[in-house]
Formats: structure tokens, sequence, C-alpha cells
């Protein structure tokens, strides 16, 4: 197979593995690669954190907007979403124009396993466990399962199997 004439859209809570799972899709599709909070971080020359301290949350979900529309000029390239992007419902109209969006799935201790040693992360402050986790998923439920085209649970699989998963969906929704 010889890639995707459109955007594989990635979304869902952090931790869920949506940068593993791009790395994955890029290097065995020859797709490229937008890791959103990465070109968000280069551009403003700030960490994430950085940003929301300096300007807030608003300024830095504007950046994301903006750069959803970049990418509809785009194919064959994994969009690998900050876990509020598809929080916005503009953002979503944003991200189905070229692409099929792909909701990443954990649960929260799968969450927290994964997150638990790392800064960055803004939205965990004061929040960082299980509990804190869960309550801030549970806000986001819904959003995040109406914009997905599929979804795709991650928790005790391996990135190969979230992705063999994740295309069999993909080619059965073009069927
Ligand atoms: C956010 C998730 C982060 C980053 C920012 C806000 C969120 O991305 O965009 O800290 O609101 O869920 P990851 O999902 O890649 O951690």
């Amino acid at each position: 197979m010889s890639g995707f004439d459109y955007n594989i859209v990635l979304i869902g809570f952090m931790g869920t593995g949506k940068s593993t799972v791009s790395e994955y899709l890029s290097s065995r599709f020859a797709m490229r690669i937008v890791e959103m909070d990465q070109v968000i971080a280069k551009r403003e020359k700030m960490s994430i954190p950085e940003i929301f301290a300096a300007h807030g949350e608003e300024y830095f979900r504007d950046l994301e907007t903006g750069l959803l529309v970049e990418m509809q000029s785009r194919k064959n390239t994994v969009i690998s979403c900050g876990g509020g992007a598809a929080l916005r419902e503009k953002n979503v109209v944003q991200m189905k124009k070229n692409g099929k969006v792909v909701l990443l799935t954990a649960s929260p201790e799968t969450v927290y396993e994964r997150v638990k040693d790392c800064d960055g992360r803004p939205l965990l402050d004061g929040r960082k466990n299980v509990e804190g986790i869960l309550e801030l998923m549970e806000q986001r439920r819904d959003r995040y399962e109406a914009a997905a085209d599929i979804v795709v649970n991650t928790d005790n699989k391996t990135v190969t199997q979230v992705c063999e998963e994740l295309v069999k969906r993909l080619m059965e929704m073009e069927e």
C-alpha cells in the first residue's frame, strides 16, 4: 500500500498514544507527520506550558485552529492533535475537510501510567492521578466521540496492534 489520499487525524485524551501511533503510521506508510504541539511550540519559540503561562489557554487554542486550517491542503499526512484540539467544533470541521478522524482511547489507569513521569501538560497540573484524569476525561468524552469517524481503544495493546486495527477500520470505511 502506498499511503492515503487523505489525512489521518489522531485525537484523544493526553496519554492515549497519539504520538506513538503517528510515528508508527508515518514510517509504515511513508506518511508525513505533523505533531501539532511540536509545530506550535517551535513557531512560538516556547514550550506548551510556557505558552499557557504567558498567553493563556484561549491563545493556544487559536493557534491549534489556525494550524488545522493549514492542514487542509495536505494529504497522506498523519496529524497528531493535542488532546484538546477536538473540543472546539470549528476545529473538527477543519479536521474533516480532508481527513478521517481517529479517536484513540485508554482507561484513566493506563493514561496515568503513561503520563505520571512527564511534565509539560498544564491541564494535568493538580490532577495527575486516576480520579483527576477520569474527571477530565468524562467532561470531554461526548465531544471526542462526536468528532470521531472511528474509535480505537489502546489499553493493553502494542502500537502494532493498534495500528493494524486502525488501518483495517479505515479500509472498511472506504468499502
Ligand atoms: C492538551 C493536551 C496536550 C497539549 C496541551 C493541552 C489538552 O497534548 O496540547 O497541553 O487539552 O488535552 P497531548 O494530548 O499531546 O498531551
